[in-house]
Formats: structure tokens, sequence, C-alpha cells
């Protein structure tokens, strides 16, 4: 059977046939273009079991390490942090292909210049919170740089011009994410073009098998990373490799660590550590009932209040032994662009079409075991999400100040 046999007999057998209907119209190298895409497409992920949830059971609260108790513990876990860090078992996974649509920025969201008085950009900072780290341990850690169709080039550029901000290009990695079609609400993989699937990236919980499939997971472990600390784009004061997080989480036994900051107010839109059927899990804002949002201890603490911020200790080991599959897909409705019948292309003024995605915070209930350690707010968490308001630019850089950094 032949390539193109071969790619029509996978698409009858998913329903999805009319991927070729302008085949005729295609030249040679357009036509390789569309195998491609569909050769890659994970039919797992539109599958219509993949997004119900498991039942996950009664939520509790869980037990994590607070600030107190960091600082009484601090240079044990320093200590065991730094020597993780010194014997090359931590690894850096940068999530940096989201799209950013929040912030209105049409490029790649790390490029942004958040400076007042000298150019100061979102990678900078966080390559310097790393360094800081890198620079106290006497050691480099290994940066893994998750990137997707939409920023990749850009950010690649971007980081080679500005000399990587001082951190060794050796120990950079780049990958990218693999991509997700949307489909209709019928389940139809959409078409933006007459040899392109209209296609977006998978979610950040793609990143572990993208991280696999560029070859790289195998580099990893051969080099003796233990742990991948998971962090987000936006966050400017992100502590990256953090040796008391790192340090805690080894200790704790736990195949991974959570950072968590403390709710501001019952209904802050974060998602909130808990144990859901006896396993660590983080609950959405949206999920978690009125009576929980609201619910205090006796000394009128909220009891649901570890909102998580991004930062995640993984074991690769028990990544191992994870199945991508089983990890659920989020389906986001949205307007998607699409070729229509005539092969004319529509810009749909309502929503009309499924995005597939699946979330590095899934991924915490499925490690089992968990270390919820609290960072400080106003030192560690400065998102940088929309145009204005909360988790702005403008937020960001009131926090950047108050930590004494110079804009
Ligand atoms: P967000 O959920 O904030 O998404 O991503 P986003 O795409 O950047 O922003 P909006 O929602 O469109 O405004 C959290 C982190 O996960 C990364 C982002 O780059 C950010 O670091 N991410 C998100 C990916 O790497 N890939 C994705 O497909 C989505």
């Amino acid at each position: 059977m032949d390539r193109l046999e071969r790619v029509r007999a996978l698409l009858k057998n998913h329903g999805q046939e009319h991927l070729l209907a302008f085949w005729g119209e295609l030249d040679a190298a357009a036509r390789e273009e569309l195998l491609n895409e569909i050769e890659h497409i994970d039919w797992n992920m539109l599958s219509p079991g993949a997004h119900i949830q498991p039942v996950k059971g009664e939520i509790s609260p869980i037990e994590g390490l607070l600030v107190p108790e960091i600082e009484a513990r601090r240079e044990e876990f320093a200590a065991a942090g730094k020597k993780a860090i010194q014997e090359g078992k931590v690894a850096a996974l940068l999530l940096a292909g989201g799209q950013g649509t929040r912030l209105g920025y049409a490029g790649a969201k790390g490029t942004v210049d958040i400076g007042i008085t000298r150019p100061l950009y979102i990678y900078e900072c966080l390559i310097e919170n790393l360094l800081k780290v890198t620079n106290e341990c006497g050691a480099y850690v290994p940066l893994y740089i998750m990137t997707s169709d939409k920023t990749d080039a850009e950010t690649r550029a971007f980081l080679k011009e500005h000399a990587y901000f001082g951190y060794p290009e050796g120990e950079v990695r780049f990958f990218l994410q693999d991509m997700a079609p949307a489909t209709d609400f019928s389940g139809n993989i959409l078409l933006e073009g007459k040899g392109r699937l209209a296609l977006s990236p998978n979610g950040n919980g793609g990143c572990f098998s993208s991280l696999r499939r560029a070859g790289l997971w195998e580099e990893a472990k051969n080099r003796g990373v233990e742990w991948f600390n998971v962090f987000a784009v936006d966050n400017v004061l992100q502590r990256i490799a953090d040796p008391v997080f790192v340090g805690a989480t080894l200790l704790s036994g736990k195949n991974c660590g959570a950072k968590f900051v403390k709710k501001c107010a019952p209904h802050e839109r974060v998602g909130v550590l808990c144990k859901r059927g006896g396993l660590p899990d983080v609950v959405e804002y949206y999920e978690l009932p009125e009576e929980m949002a609201n619910l205090r201890d006796e000394r009128g603490e909220l009891v649901y209040s570890f909102g998580v911020i991004l930062n995640y200790l993984f074991r690769r080991e028990t990544l191992e032994r994870i199945e991508q599959s089983a990890i659920p897909v989020h389906h986001a409705k949205k307007k998607v662009p699409y070729l229509n019948e005539a092969g004319e292309l529509v810009h749909p003024e309502t929503e009309n079409a499924v995005k597939y995605e699946t979330l590095v915070v899934d991924v915490v209930r499925l490690m089992g075991s968990c270390l919820p350690f609290e960072a400080v707010r106003e030192r560690e968490f400065a998102p940088i999400k929309n145009a204005s308001g909360a988790d702005s630019i403008a937020s960001a850089r009131e926090l950047l100040q108050k930590n004494g950094v110079k804009l």
C-alpha cells in the first residue's frame, strides 16, 4: 500500500475522508505537507471518550509545607536541593508554546519588553532568576524550552540575539510542542487551507510527549536528570530550580512537588491543591463548591487556599509510567476560520469549533503523591496574563520593583 492509500485508509477509519477533498488541486509540496499533518494527528486526543473525566471522588484538604516550617528547615532543604542540582539531577522545563491571547501581544510572550527606563524582557527576568540559583550552586541546570509553531522561530532568534541573557547556549534545548487539529461540533476536523489542517498547540500537558518525540527525553535521562521543574513563561518572579523547593520535595519522598501561594480571597481565580478521592489533585476555581471556597478553619484561615502557580517538580521515573492517553483532554469552544465545502475561507462570527488540549496541572493527580510547598506571593508570583488590571504588565512591574528589580 503506498503512502496516499495508507492515509486514505486511516482517514476512512476515523470518518475524516473530507480532509483530502482538495487533493487534486494541490501541488507536490502541498500534498507532502498535508500528508505529514495527517500522519501526525494524535487520534487519542480526538476520541469522544478522552475528555470524560474519571470519577474523582470526594474533595478534601491536603497537607502542605507552610512558610514557618520551610523557614525552620531552610538550610536542610537548601543543602539537599543544591546537592541534587550539582549532581545534574534537576532540569528546568519552560512552557513557552502558548498563544498568550489574553495579553493580546502578537508575538511570543517571553519577548515582551516590560522595562521602563531600560529594556527588560520577560525572558531576561526568567534567566536572571535561574542564574541566581546556578551561581549559588556552581552548576548549570539544563534548560528545555517548549515552543510551538506559533512561537518557535521568534523565540530561538530572540534568545540567540540576546546571547541567552548570559546562560550558556550549550545548556539550552528547544523542542516543538505537538499540534492538535480543531473540529466542528460534530467532530469533523477543519481545514484552514486546501492542504492545511486547522491546527493549534495541544495544551501544555503535551510537554512530556513532545519532549520524547524530540528525542530529548532520552538525552535528559542519559545526563542523569531525575526531576523536571516545569514552569510557565509569564511569571517574572518565578524561582526556577529553587534549591529549597527541590530539597523539600526530594526529602518528602513524594513523586511531585507543587508550589502554591495562599489565595488572597475565597473566589480568586486560581486552581486549588487538594485531595480528590484520596489522591493529590488541583480543583479549578469554577469546580470548587461555594461552601468549600468559603470554608475557614478554627484560626479563620481558608481551608482550600493553596493556589497553584504553575511551578511543579515531577519525578522522571514516575512520568515514564504514565501513559499520555491517561491525561484528560479539555475541550474549548473557539472561533476557528475554516474552509467550507466550496473551498472558501469562512471567518465565523460565533464559536464554531472545538480545540483539544491537555494540561500539565492534570498530571499532578497521575503522579500519585505530591508535596504542596508554599511560596510567598509578593516574592514569587507576578504573572503577566492580561493586557491591563490584575496579572498584567502593570501589576508585574509593581511587584518587580518591590523586589528591588530596576525597571
Ligand atoms: P496559559 O494557560 O496562560 O495560556 O499558559 P496562554 O496560551 O499563554 O495564554 P492565553 O490563555 O492564550 O491568554 C500557561 C503556560 O503554558 C504555556 C504558556 O506559554 C504558559 O507558559 N502553554 C500554554 C504552552 O506551552 N502550550 C500551550 O498549548 C498552552
